[in-house]
């Protein structure tokens, strides 16, 4: 039997119970632990000196080999090149693209680097599964090392419009890289279009004609490949159950008592500036501007965890949040009511999920997002008897599937709230309909769903090794043209 390798920078926290609520981590374990097979990547470790060595552990199914990162490495091409020059272009920030054109080396020569010490661990028959916008080059230095595997790559965040992608100096190099894959798969169609207009109007290559829900064949730099939409989901019942056990719990309890029978709105990402937090605070300002009824009526719940803290853009985001929510609460608050309660710490997957549940909006409104899981897990883990109201930006890939939500434009800050009027005032035969329109879709495409079409198409792709024994999919449970 075929192992399916998967190579990601970021790997679930291997003591920790698994990754929080969000992300690729969480997508990925869960796709992961049931087919088992090895998960290859960076530990999280920046060492000040020495040479960096695989770690292999194993958690039930699933391998886990990790290496840490010199502090070069962890600079040019973490903080570098991958997340101040990919990340901002990639979400449509071309304001906060920075360039350098060592840190792009060190990218190509982390990627090199990362290839070299996966290849002993290989067999033949792997199937290896490349993840995300840090990985690009990682399929070319594994066939420069002779790897004949069949390799595919999943981008969890935006493709941009050629437009955008055009300021990141290297452009060309990469989408060459992406093209020594034999599946590509973006999260949505238009991430899928954007990726196909640049391989046409760019780089002279040719697309065939979508037929059906096959993935597209594209011939680019001289070598033939398919791409596809592929959008990851979530396994909702599983988090429905999480979510029931946590309503239990003590931090459900302790909420629920300072609450005060409150309505209780909830936001729940890292504190990146793709995910419009600043604006998500102002059009709930918004709301208790224009409907005095409101005060001491609802409460906004924001946790938003840390990330990439050592880097400028989100020093800035941090600064300009909490300046904001201090402002919102200043304006508003009561000796016995905060409007805002904004949690810069993490929690784990089971207490969120109980939060979710316990909250009448959840409240998803990114500037831009490849899915944004933390939709499907707010919608996953309400009361089909009693749901809330998801309200969700247009410009996150869930928005292209679920059409139960309240769809906003998170730089309309009116426009938001009167969707959080909406949302909290909403009937409840209009709550269970939405919701039932969603949790069907998300039980349809759940995240084995997504793993086994990827992989289905993978095996039917390129060249070398059989896929592993994943179960089939039935073809017709893909994903909609979106
Ligand atoms: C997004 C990216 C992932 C990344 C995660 C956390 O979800 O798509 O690749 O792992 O953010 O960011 P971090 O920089 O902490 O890995």
């Amino acid at each position: 039997m075929s192992r399916l390798i998967i190579v990601s920078n970021r790997v679930a926290p291997i003591s920790e119970g698994g990754p929080a609520a969000g992300g690729l981590a969480v997508g990925v374990y869960d796709a992961l632990k049931e087919t088992g097979g090895m998960w290859f990547g960076w530990s999280g470790d920046v060492l000040a000196s020495g040479q960096p060595q695989i770690k292999v552990e194993e958690r039930g199914p699933v391998t886990f080999a990790t290496i840490g990162l010199v502090r070069r490495d962890y600079d040019q091409y973490y903080r570098g090149f991958s997340n101040a020059t990919l990340w901002p272009a990639f979400h449509y920030r071309a304001d906060l693209v920075q360039y350098d054109r060592h840190e792009f080396g060190g990218y190509c020569r982390v990627n090199e680097w990362l290839a070299q010490q996966l290849v002993p661990l290989l067999r033949e028959d792997d199937v290896i599964w490349v993840h995300d916008y840090h990985l690009i080059p990682f399929a070319q230095a594994l066939r420069a090392r002779g790897v004949k595997n069949r390799i595919g790559f999943f981008l969890h965040i935006p493709f941009p419009a050629s437009q955008v992608l055009l300021a990141v100096p290297p452009h060309r190099a990469l989408v060459e890289a992406m093209c020594s894959y034999d599946l590509l798969g973006f999260q949505t169609r238009p991430d899928l279009r954007a990726f196909c207009d640049y391989v046409v109007n760019e780089a002279d290559g040719a697309v065939e004609p979508a037929t059906g829900n096959a993935p597209q064949v594209v011939n680019a730099f001289g070598r033939t490949l398919h791409a596809g939409a592929y959008p990851i989901g979530v396994y909702p019942d599983e988090i429905a159950e999480l979510a029931k056990a946590g309503a239990r719990g003590k931090p459900l309890r302790t909420l629920k008592a300072t609450l005060h029978a409150r309505k209780l709105i909830i936001g729940v990402e890292r504190l990146d500036y793709s995910k419009g937090l600043v604006e998500r605070f102002r059009a709930f300002e918004r709301l208790l501007e224009h409907i005095p009824s409101m005060h001491d009526k609802v409460s906004l719940l924001q946790i938003a965890p840390p990330t990439r803290a050592d880097m400028h853009a989100y020093q800035d985001i941090r600064l300009q949040l909490e300046a904001e929510s201090g402002r919102i609460n200043g304006r508003f608050a009561e000796l016995d009511w905060t409007p805002i309660r904004y949690i810069h710490r993490q929690y784990e997957r089971s207490v969120l999920a109980a939060l979710f549940r316990a909250a009448n909006v959840g409240y998803v409104t990114p500037l831009r997002d490849g899915m944004n899981l933390v939709a499907k897990e707010y919608v996953s883990a309400q009361d089909p008897d009693d749901p809330g109201v998801l309200v969700l930006s247009r410009f996150a890939g869930a928005a292209q599937e679920l059409q139960g939500a309240l769809i906003v434009n998170p730089i309309d800050i009116d426009g938001m709230a009167e969707a959080l009027a909406r949302a909290l005032d909403m009937p409840l035969a209009e709550r269970q309909s939405r919701y039932q329109d969603m949790i069907a879709q998300l039980r349809e495409n759940n995240v084995s769903v997504w793993r086994d079409n990827f992989m289905r198409d993978l095996a039917g792709s390129g060249r070398g090794a059989m896929p592993p024994d994943v179960p089939q999919a039935d073809t017709d449970a893909l994903p909609a043209a979106q």
